[in-house]
């Protein structure tokens, strides 16, 4: 079997990560017997940016949609480009555009990485982050009116559809029913936010009707924000729209240790676009070209890549080397592990670990 895999490199540490990621990949693919061919594209990044005005070609759409996913790095290199304008104009494209509409982002405390909440260890915090990554408060509709007077006044639209909502809060469940705990919190601020969020609690608590095995409940935004650092180990599978989602996925892995090990994936479940796998960090000027960059966010992202192709077995062997050589090898650490190791000497132990099987 042959998977192939568009890599997107991007910009500062996503060139530096994206490669360890590869090495892992290919590692695994060695393994566990199939083939990856991996094409890389230079397009998504301030350069590109530089010589044609946009950030993806007009035809993205084609040249992408053939493959089986897609391997982010990051992008972003404010000097260049402005943030809204790189984001905007590549990642939330890609997104809407191939319609992957859960962003899936697992926080788990690993052996070997300290997390910043104290008298919490590894395995105390096993949860799944569920965004819904498409519509809600991420919309273009809106405006200002009576601008630079004393009445200037700001509009901002939500947009929530039936489908939209259902179908991120079906594949919240199905995760949850597949997890061993079968547990489901939606994010909610129905008590503030009176028209969308009774609405999303509306349909939550409908399709929870579904799913007479899953023990679901809803927490306000607010103090769910507070247990996740609270007492984040309550949590199994957490559904939240796109705002919330985006605030609870940043904070849910940096309960769980440094953003360098955080992955993500921007899942179409329906398949009929490639999904797209990419660490939750950014491009990270302010370390770029150093050669210290943790892989392990890219990695991991990689794993998912793998589960999210059929390839189970190899997807676990990744998570379980990461694991391995984040409690076994200090040497190899990069320094937001607290280690004097560099971006490759992390990700060739990790590959070497893999490749051992
Ligand atoms: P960032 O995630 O790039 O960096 C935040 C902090 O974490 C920095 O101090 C950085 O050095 C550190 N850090 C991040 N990843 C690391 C890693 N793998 N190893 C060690 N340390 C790491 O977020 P920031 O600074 O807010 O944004 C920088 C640029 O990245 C901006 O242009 C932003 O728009 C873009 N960005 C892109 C994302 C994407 O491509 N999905 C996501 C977030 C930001
Ligand atoms: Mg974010």
């Amino acid at each position: 079997q042959c998977h192939r895999v568009a890599v997107i490199p991007g910009d500062g540490i996503g060139r530096e990560v994206v490669p360890e990621g590869l090495r892992c990949l290919q590692a695994a693919a060695g393994v566990h017997g199939f083939m990856l061919e991996t094409v890389e594209f230079g397009f998504a990044c301030a350069e590109y940016w530089q010589r044609h005005g946009e950030l993806l070609p007009p035809d993205w759409k084609d040249v992408l949609g053939g493959y089986d996913a897609l391997f982010f790095g990051a992008v972003g290199w404010p000097e260049v480009v402005p943030d809204h304008i790189s984001l905007w104009g590549s990642l939330l494209e890609i997104r809407r555009g191939f319609d992957q509409y859960v962003n899936l982002r697992p926080v788990r405390l690993l052996r070997g990485v300290r997390s910043p909440l104290r008298d919490h260890g590894p395995g105390d915090i096993d949860f799944v982050v569920v965004r819904e990554n498409t519509e809600g408060e991420y919309s273009r509709i809106g405006g200002r009116i009576f601008e630079g007077t004393d009445r200037e006044t700001v509009l901002q639209e939500t947009v929530l559809t039936r489908i939209g909502v259902d179908r991120v809060l079906r594949y919240a469940f199905d995760l949850a029913a597949a997890r061993p705990r079968r547990h489901l919190t939606w994010a909610t601020k129905s008590n503030g936010i009176a028209v969308s969020m009774p609405y999303w609690d509306e349909r939550a608590a409908a399709m929870a009707q579904r799913y007479p095995d899953v023990t679901a409940d809803k927490d306000h935004i607010d103090i769910l924000a507070a247990k996740f650092v609270l007492r984040p180990g309550q949590y199994d599978v957490v559904v939240a729209g796109n705002l919330f989602g985006d605030i609870l996925s940043d904070l849910g892995p940096a309960c769980a240790g440094t953003i360098g090990i955080a992955p993500s994936a921007n899942i179409n479940p329906d398949r009929t676009w490639p999904s797209l796998f990419e660490p939750v960090h950014g491009s990270a000027p302010d370390i770029a070209g150093r050669g210290i960059a943790n892989p392990v966010g890219q990695i991991w992202s990689g794993a998912m890549l793998l589960d999210h192709l059929g390839e189970q077995a190899a997807a676990a062997g990744m998570v379980a080397a990461i694991e391995k050589v984040l409690a076994g090898r200090p040497e190899v650490l990069t320094p937001d592990l607290g280690g004097p190791g560099t971006t490759e000497s992390l990700g060739k132990a990790i590959a070497e670990e893999i490749a051992a099987g």
